[in-house]
């Protein structure tokens, strides 16, 4: 039986705002994105997902939405998603849209009424509004801190003027999270998945999606209660079941993917049971050491708790809120962490970028779903000299400026030219965030006319992936100390992550990710091989 497409899909990550610019604003739109589908469908990806699209102020680049069932005008309108959702599909790609139950944008009608109309608003309901603490309320209600730095409480003006009740926020003050335990706030989600679903988006992407609900009490953290007053509660399991209902109901079915930040494996694992979420991207992947016996006990690990509830893992190496990986991996400390990102680190690229091409390789090669995040293809650097004036993230603000922020890895893509804003835009106009002068040689255009880019790399990877792959058997191969070696059918995967070169398993190689000298493979290179003897578990192709 044929598997359903989102079990070992390529899903590629596109950040509207700063994928393409149709018309000359600066500012990515779906025009652009629909001018540039056939770079999509060459590239060989399955399906996009979109950052929210949604009518926003960007405060949070979007994850802050105010009309789901409009889009942002600055990217383009309703008339022109549907067309693009269309459009894609011709072209063999599929469309996932991401939805943020954690919260609103403070221009979201709910919360506007909810502030206008006074500390009586029925509206409030659907937010968390409390008075505050101490004599005169001046204290925030408890002491939550924001994923962004900072008190997770605002306080709010009355109509009068004098000081009123707090509302909570995880993230920026402009994103008031949403009280689930209120009946309308799950009956419009309801609603606004199922207006995607019925143009044609092939699942949701969901964002925050282990924070949603809360503890109605709001106890401290670290309080006498086991769970967490908002993290990965029990009765979100609940919510995301009522949707899974939703997406079956579909023909064909609509696939659920989580954005779950959980240290704990077994419960992350816990979203991916029949009848839960189809797939949660891997951000112990994404988060792991440039190191052999990290990555292989990562790999058994997300193996093992993605066997018993028959989900995919997926292999996810960056997206829009992380460290590019070339500049992550040329540094001396390669996982990545928030908390690291304090304090800019030296790095050295060309090593990251050599990393960067074994870890494509190896990414590919593991069974499941894969991720790639606009501009990983082409190998693009973090830009970590952005100037101040033209930051936007509210990380960066709500850090008082000791976290850099997430702009770094949300620079304009270049497509041809050499200089800015390089085919992002028509030449003259100007991306929201400056382009490095340097990015002549990373366009899609110079890597596509250049035999040894990433992007010619990604698109011979992502094409023997779907030729040679599909639905074959993982097994490990032996292999010596600091390199991994693992089979699919009868492809093997070899990447070197020792400081000598090691001879390839004997075979016919299919791609390696530097040249190979003397037939070894260099330090930091990959392969993918045609073993000759397929191994007993080598599963149907
Ligand atoms: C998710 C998004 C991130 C956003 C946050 C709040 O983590 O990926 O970009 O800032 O949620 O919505």
């Amino acid at each position: 039986m044929e598997q359903p497409w989102w079990r070992d899909a390529v899903i590629y990550q596109v950040y509207v705002r700063s994928f393409a610019d149709g018309n000359g604003d600066g500012v990515g739109d779906l025009a652009g994105v629909r001018s540039r589908l056939g770079y999509l469908r060459d590239l060989g990806v399955d399906a996009l997902w979109f950052t929210p699209w949604y009518e926003s102020p960007l405060a949070d680049g979007g994850y802050d939405v105010a009309d789901y069932r409009a889009i942002e005008p600055t990217f383009g309108t309703l008339a022109e998603a549907e067309a693009l959702i269309t459009e894609a599909l011709e072209v063999g790609i599929k469309t996932i849209i991401d939805i943020v139950p954690n919260h609103v944008s403070d221009q979201h009608p709910w919360f506007v009424a909810a502030i206008d109309d006074g500390p009586t608003s029925g509206m409030r309901e659907r937010f968390w509004f409390r008075p505050g603490r101490g004599a005169d309320g001046s204290e925030p209600p408890n002491g939550w801190m924001s994923i962004f730095g900072d008190a997770a409480w605002t306080r709010t003006k009355n109509p009068d003027g004098t000081k009123g009740d707090w509302y909570l926020h995880l993230f920026a003050p402009a994103q008031p999270d949403l009280n689930w335990d209120d009946d309308a706030v799950q009956a419009e989600h309801e609603a606004v998945i199922r207006f995607w679903f019925d143009r044609g988006a092939a699942g949701i992407r969901i964002d925050s999606a282990a924070l949603a609900i809360k503890d109605p009490e709001l106890p401290d953290v670290g309080g006498a209660d086991d769970e967490h007053p908002y993290v990965d509660r029990e009765e979100i399991h609940d919510l995301y079941r009522s949707w899974r209902t939703i997406a079956d109901g579909y023909d064909p079915p609509r696939a659920l993917i989580g954005e779950l930040w959980l240290e704990d494996a077994e419960r992350f694992a816990r979203y991916l049971r029949p009848d839960e979420l189809h797939g949660a991207f891997n951000f112990d992947f994404l988060c792991c050491a440039w190191e052999a016996n990290a990555l292989r006990a990562c790999i058994d690990t997300t193996l093992r708790i993605h066997a018993p509830v028959g989900a995919p893992p997926s292999w996810v190496l960056s997206n829009h809120d992380v460290t590019r990986v070339v500049t992550r991996y040329g540094r001396a400390d390669t996982t990545f962490s928030f908390a690291a990102k304090h304090g800019l680190v030296p790095t050295d690229l060309e090593l990251g970028e050599r990393r960067a091409r074994a870890a494509a390789l190896l990414a590919a090669a593991l069974p499941g779903t894969l991720y790639v995040y606009q501009g990983e293809e082409l190998g693009l650097p973090e830009v970590e000299d952005l100037p101040p004036e033209h930051i936007h993230d509210p990380m960066y603000f709500q850090s008082g400026g000791t976290d850099p922020g997430r702009d770094g890895c949300r620079v304009p893509l270049p497509w041809s030219g050499t200089v800015a804003p390089f085919g992002f835009g028509p030449d003259g106009s100007t991306p929201w965030l400056p382009q490095p002068a340097g990015w002549a040689d990373r366009t899609v255009a110079a890597e596509i006319a250049d035999d040894t880019s990433m992007l010619t790399l990604y698109r011979s990877v992502i094409e023997l992936r779907r030729e040679r792959l599909h639905g074959a058997t993982f097994a490990w191969l032996p292999s010596p100390a600091d390199v991994l070696s693992f089979s699919r059918g009868d492809v093997a995967c070899t990447v070197n992550l020792s400081s000598q070169p090691v001879e390839p398993p004997p075979g016919v190689i299919l791609v390696a990710s530097l040249p190979l000298a003397d037939g070894l493979i260099p330090p930091d290179g990959a392969v993918w091989i045609e073993i000759s003897q397929p191994n007993d578990q080598g599963g149907p192709r």
